[in-house]
């Protein structure tokens, strides 16, 4: 089969397209034939192996994983001998951040605890923009943020792929969302669902008097005190994002996230950062939603399997309009 492999951390010119052996479907795995695949920050963190302490896990010299690419949607074309609640010819979208990657190709073996049936109502590029942004915002927004019908909630990084995603979960929820994005997303977030936006590039969203019972920051360039000063009294930040190592540090130190990242309760332990836990139940919940209309998938670009470099490329600007998909032919 076709994959786009990676043997050094580098630019996006360092994934070059190869013929490799098709994997196989262990037995709680199924062999899915890739349709749609979106990328994420993940694949442009692991593919230039930073922040540098990352490559303790992603490998310390070279990448572990030849293969990048986490989100796929697609069809079932072979199930492993344990398999009972998928079939050949299903039709699926699934996560492959916690098994290795593996997406970037033409057929994955997946793991059935990380894969749902597709929402009926997406096309396969809309359904592989799903997973890794929407369970981030879901998980910042719910489990995280423990988000309340009639709260005021601030999402900072609107437009971007996790941004679009929270501000659509937010207000399925009965939030009162603000949204802060640049001029020339104010409206698309606006169309979205946001009941206010705030331009980054001429306002200051802390420090304007408004508080907020929940804040979930996509970009990660807020301060611990920044977030502090947004926050409503008993109000609770998640943050997904980082612009830096350090600032990824201080948000884990001195926030209060507790051991692997999880949410620890305890003194000042009101923000907190967020490590997206991808699951079949998850993505079911999330198909609910999709199907009652409440969300629907945000596409800035398309791009042809060939042309994945290009659309890692434009992801790794950090100015996406919702998500980058791939169609794979
Ligand atoms: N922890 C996890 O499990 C997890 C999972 C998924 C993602 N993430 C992280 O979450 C972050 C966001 O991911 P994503 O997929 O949403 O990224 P993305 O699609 O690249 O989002 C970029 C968006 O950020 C906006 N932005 C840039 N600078 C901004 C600023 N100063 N203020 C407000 N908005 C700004 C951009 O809007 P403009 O063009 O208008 O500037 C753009 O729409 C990344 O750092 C990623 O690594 C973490």
């Amino acid at each position: 089969m076709k994959a786009f492999i990676y043997e050094k951390y580098g630019p996006p010119e360092t994934l070059r397209m190869a013929e490799v052996e098709k994997p196989a479907a262990n037995a709680d795995e199924v062999l899915v034939k890739v349709l749609a695949i979106s990328v994420n920050a993940a694949d442009w963190h692991s593919m230039r192996g930073k922040p540098l302490f990352s490559r303790a896990t992603l490998g310390l010299l070279r990448p572990k994983h030849q293969i990048l690419g986490v989100d796929i949607a697609g069809q079932v074309e072979a199930v492993g001998s344990g398999v009972t609640r998928f079939k050949p010819g299903d039709e699926v979208y699934a996560n492959l951040l916690e098994h290795g990657y593996g997406g970037f190709a033409e057929y994955a073996s997946v793991p059935v605890d990380v894969m749902s049936l597709k929402p009926a109502n997406l096309s396969f590029e809309e359904a592989a923009a799903v997973p890794m942004a929407a369970v981030t915002a879901l998980q910042g927004l719910r489990q995280h943020g423990e988000i309340q019908p009639g709260q005021q909630v601030l999402i900072n990084g609107a437009s971007g792929g996790v941004g679009t995603f929270a501000v659509q979960i937010a207000k399925s929820y009965g939030a009162e969302v603000t949204g802060v994005t640049s001029t020339q997303n104010l409206d698309l977030v606006r169309s979205l669902g946001a009941d206010h936006v705030v331009d980054y590039t001429t306002t200051d969203v802390v420090g304007g008097g408004r508080r907020y019972d929940l804040v979930l920051d996509t970009v990660g360039n807020r301060s611990v005190p920044d977030l502090r000063r947004a926050l409503a009294e008993g109000g609770k930040a998640a943050v997904t994002g980082f612009t830096s190592g350090v600032m990824l540090l201080r948000v884990s130190l001195r926030g209060g996230a507790g051991p692997g990242g999880r949410w620890s309760w305890g003194r000042r332990k009101d923000i907190a950062m967020v490590s997206a836990h991808i699951t079949t139940k998850e993505l079911e919940l999330l198909s609910q939603l999709i199907q009652a209309g409440k969300v629907r998938p945000q596409i800035d670009r398309r791009y042809p399997f060939a042309e994945i470099p290009a659309a890692v490329a434009y992801l790794e600007q950090g100015h996406a309009r919702g998500k980058v998909v791939v169609g794979v032919a």
